[in-house]
């Protein structure tokens, strides 16, 4: 199942050629953050949706150098870093237009 996803992940993403907001949410934000980021992830995360732009790359940038989250954050430091700063961008703005 992991390989399945991560595989999809890399199928996802290759197919595009610019940071697309809304397939990076798809492919590495969904399974946990929900349709339209309105689930709390893994029931600990705050739930996302209607976060501005600022405040999600923020809490991203955080969680790369371990300066933001909670008891859970190290769910999230390898998921962040693993995101470019277009993508973080792009995926911010998606996440931002989620009402
Ligand atoms: C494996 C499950 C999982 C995936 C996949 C995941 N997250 Fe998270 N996310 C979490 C958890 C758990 C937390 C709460 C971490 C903590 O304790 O700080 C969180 C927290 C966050 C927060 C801050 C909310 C808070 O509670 O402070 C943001 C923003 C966020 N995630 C964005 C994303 C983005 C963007 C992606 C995709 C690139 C993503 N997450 C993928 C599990 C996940």
């Amino acid at each position: 199942m992991k390989k399945i996803c991560i595989l999809l992940s890399i199928a996802a993403i290759s197919s595009l050629m610019a940071a697309d907001g809304a397939a990076v949410y798809k492919a590495k934000c969904f399974s946990c953050h929900g349709d339209k980021a309105a689930k709390a992830a893994l029931n600990k995360s705050q739930i996302i949706a209607g976060w501005d732009e600022a405040k999600i790359i923020a809490a991203l940038n955080g969680y790369k150098d371990g300066s933001y989250g909670s008891a859970m954050k190290g769910v999230m430091k390898p998921i962040a870093s693993g995101l470019s700063a277009e993508d973080e961008k792009a995926v911010a703005a998606t996440i931002a237009s989620f009402k």
